[in-house]
């Protein structure tokens, strides 16, 4: 990632994690993050890897996201007496790596970040680009920081443990991010199944990662085009928060209204062979009721991301009953 004077190393390999001594400068006190979902020898790897570390695991899943686990985070440092010369690395999904990311933000007014993502979606995703963060009682990253990571280490054998629904949903983001940007990633996604897309994966990893990174140099603080990796996700989380869908298969749907009906059609195409959803059947009207709390509003309506071909976009404003039009063509 090149951002002037905050340069970084991305490593994607497999069975990296074993070397993460030589990936992060862990030779200093080290704070690891991981939550009780992820298998607990990720973590422990970079354990063996540091000089002084301790392992925090906080509980799985979206809640812990708090402001809570922030002050526990904050506090297990504290008393470690980790100092602006230490460090916190986070091991897990983008919850751990927005929780952790803004930890590190904040302790001592900054202190070094690494990120060693171990879902899909962490590691195409969120685990580059700076933006960290905590919910505020149901919204989701309201408190954060923009902190970006001093190197982020990709161990693709941690997906092994990963379940299908959740390597989906990370395949899901890599849809999105081709669908707008890259139509050779998108046409190797259309001729791919699941299982091919698996045994492809370092690479596809690789392919979203230059996309995101190409955005994320260009546009660090999402004043124009960083609003791109947004595409689907203004109705997707209409439907993430009327629904069990869970985030990546709620973006998956919320892709297709954006689309000229050619791209939904290949968007389609690509669902039903690696199994994302291809419908909403609950009541679109009253999920979208909800895209009033989407960050992305601004006065006179939402900023959209439309996508009239593969590989390419346009970023408009759009009125909120607009959108739920388009949301009511693809869904009623
Ligand atoms: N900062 C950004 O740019 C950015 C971008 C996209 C999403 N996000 C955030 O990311 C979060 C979602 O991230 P996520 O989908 O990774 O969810 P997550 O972090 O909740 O992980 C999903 C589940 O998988 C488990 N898990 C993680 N790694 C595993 C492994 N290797 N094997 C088995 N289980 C494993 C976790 O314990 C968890 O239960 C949301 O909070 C979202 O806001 C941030």
């Amino acid at each position: 990632m090149n951002l002037p004077g905050r340069e970084y190393d991305i490593t994607v390999g497999r069975g990296l994690r074993q070397k993460a001594g030589e990936i992060f400068r862990l030779d200093r006190k080290v704070m690891i993050l991981t939550d009780d979902g992820v298998p607990a020898e990720y973590a422990e790897a970079v354990l063996k890897c540091s000089k002084e570390a301790k392992i925090l695991t906080l509980p799985m899943g979206e809640d812990t996201k708090s402001f809570a686990s922030l002050e526990l985070i904050l506090t297990e440092m504290l008393s470690m007496n980790m100092t602006r010369q230490d460090c916190l690395v986070a091991v897990g999904g983008g919850v751990i790596g927005d929780l952790g990311g803004f930890a590190a933000a904040c302790y001592m007014r900054g202190i070094d970040f690494y990120n060693m993502p171990t879902t899909l979606l962490s590691m195409v995703d969120s685990s580059i680009g700076g933006k960290t963060a905590i919910n505020l009682g149901g919204a989701k990253n309201t408190v954060g920081a923009f902190h970006q990571p001093k190197a982020v280490l990709i161990d693709a054998d941690c997906l092994a443990t990963l379940d299908d629904r959740q390597k989906r949903c990370g395949i899901a983001e890599i849809i999105k991010m081709a669908a707008t940007s890259n139509e050779k990633l998108f046409e190797k996604l259309e001729k791919s199944t699941f299982i091919d897309i698996l045994a492809d994966i370092e690479d596809i990893i690789l392919s979203a990662l230059e996309i995101k990174r190409a955005v994320v140099e260009e546009d660090e603080h999402e004043g124009g085009l960083r609003r791109i990796l947004n595409f689907g996700h203004t109705i997707g989380h209409c439907i993430e928060a009327s629904s069990s869908f869970y985030h990546g298969e709620s973006v998956a749907l919320g892709m297709l209204p954006m689309c000229r009906d050619s791209v939904k059609e290949r968007l389609l195409g690509i669902y039903e062979r690696i199994g994302l959803p291809t419908e909403y059947d609950a009541d679109i009207d009253e999920a979208m009721k909800l895209v009033s709390h989407d960050k992305k509003s601004v006065e006179g309506g939402v900023w959209a991301v439309l996508c009239p071909e593969v590989g390419s976009f346009e970023i408009k404003k759009m009125k909120v009953p607009e959108l739920c039009l388009l949301a009511k063509r693809t869904f009623a």
